[in-house]
Parts: C-alpha cells; structure tokens; sequence
C-alpha cells in the first residue's frame, strides 16, 4: 500500500503557497493537502494550478449534508481531478454512499495522470475518506455535548465501520487510533493521520500527538503535516526528514 508525507498548506492566499510550493522545485513534488481557508480564499482554481504544477492534491473540505447535496458536490469535486477527498461520517452510510456516487459521476476517464492514488476498481476515481470524531473533540464534549453515551473510541471505530460500509477507502484519524482502526476495518482500510511532530518540536494547539516513526509503526497510511514543514526555518528540510523518519528512507 501507498505511504506518503501530505504538506498541509494552510497558508491564506494562492501567492504565499505558490512562493512555498516553488522552493521544492527540483526535489520532489510533494502531496498537498489543500483546506477550508485556501480554497474558500481562492475557489477552484488554486486547485487546478497546483495540479497543473504536478502535486498529488488531498481536498480537505469536510462535507456533511444531507445525501443528494453532497452527492452532487462530490460530482463537481471529482472533476477537479484531485486524488483524496473528504466528508464527516457523521452524515450517515447512506451520505457517505451518495458522496461516492458523486466522484465517480464526475470523474475523468482515463488513467491518473500523476499518481496511482485512486480509488475505485479501475483507479480512476479520488480517494475518498471519513473523518471520524475531530481530534479536538475530547471524549467529555462528545458525551455531554453531543449526547454520544459511547465512549470515543467505540465512536471513532463505529464511525470507521460505517465509512467501510459505504464502501469508503478509509478514515482521518489521530495517529494514535490507527492501529484498532486498521484491526476493526482492515489493513487495507486507509488512515490519514494529522497531528504530527518531531521529536524534539513544540506540539502547538494539537494534543494527541506522534512522531512521524512512531505513525508509520502503528499504522498511518499518510501523515497530514503542517506547521512542522510550513513554518520551519528550513522547509524543504523538514519535509526531508519527515520522509525520513516516515518512509524510512
Ligand atoms: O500544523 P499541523 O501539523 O497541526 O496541521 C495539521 C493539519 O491537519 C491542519 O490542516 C488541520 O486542519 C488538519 N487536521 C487536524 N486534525 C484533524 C483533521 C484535520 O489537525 N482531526
């Protein structure tokens, strides 16, 4: 199975991610991940140009409606040619089942152009995810606030069998809930795990963290890394030694 390092570009305009995204000219074409704050900033096209300059892109845009409004959302989505996509499972199987009916509604025939990082029988369609319970949720919230009586890992592996029902290619999740995901849903069923640091590095506003050795030990399948890479003195370094520690390069 694929392993990759996704660079989270939370940057807030097309210009300070392009300017990012050229110091790695030469290097290796990262997998980007691009969020609510680019995207609402720049609309599609941001998407497209970071296509255009070779990335493998993960659009993560969370959707959650009811069924045929992100089914149809999936649709336009899927024609952007990105490679992994998103929505919340707490929308229900039957959501998550009408988001992918959507990707491959509007997918482009042929092959992938960059990467081998599809889904679907014939490769052609994005990858698509389930986030589970957001990491900044803390089990308490959930109980009292959402009237979850489960405790969250129940939740959180509940919600990953419902996206493998729907026929999902697996879940964001802490790296740290990989391992009974991957036993509940399969070693084949993908986790993306944000909330990654070095070893020696402040942890910044994320609570359950790990090193990039440590997730690939237990069973991410991508880390999304954000601040480690964006806001080190030396990017293209960072990213280097995520790889590193990551893949085992
Ligand atoms: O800078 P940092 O490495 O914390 O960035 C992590 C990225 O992953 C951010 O874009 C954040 O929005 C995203 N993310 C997360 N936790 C989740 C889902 C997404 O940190 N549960």
């Amino acid at each position: 199975m694929a392993k990759d390092v996704i660079i989270a570009c939370d940057f807030a305009g097309r210009q300070q991610t392009l300017d990012f995204l050229d110091r790695f000219e030469g290097v290796r074409k990262p997998f980007v991940k691009i969020g609510m704050e680019l995207f609402y900033a720049e609309g599609p096209d941001i998407v497209r140009e970071i296509r255009r300059r070779g990335h493998p892109i993960f659009l993560d845009l969370k959707l959650h409606d009811i069924p045929n409004t992100v089914r149809k959302a999936m649709k336009v989505l899927s024609g952007l040619d990105v490679d992994m996509c998103n929505v919340h499972a707490a929308g229900t199987v039957d959501m998550m089942r009408a988001a992918l009916e959507g990707l491959c509604e509007g997918r482009k025939p042929g092959p992938p152009k960059i990467s081998d990082l599809r889904g679907g029988l014939d490769g052609t369609r994005p990858l698509l995810i389930a986030v589970t319970q957001l990491t900044s949720t803390s089990e308490e919230r959930m109980q009292k606030e959402l009237l979850i009586g489960a405790g969250i890992n129940d939740t959180i592996v509940k919600y990953a069998q419902n996206a493998r029902e729907a026929g999902l290619d697996g879940v964001v999740c802490s790296p740290l809930e990989a391992g009974m995901i991957k036993q509940a849903c399969g070693a084949d069923f993908l986790t993306v795990t944000p909330g990654i640091r070095f070893a020696d590095a402040s942890s910044d506003d994320q609570v359950r963290i790990t090193t990039p050795a440590r997730a690939r030990k237990i069973g991410s399948d991508y880390i999304v890394v954000g601040r480690p890479v964006t806001a080190a003195p030396d990017p293209v370094a960072a990213y280097r030694r995520c790889l590193n520690e990551f893949l085992n390069q």
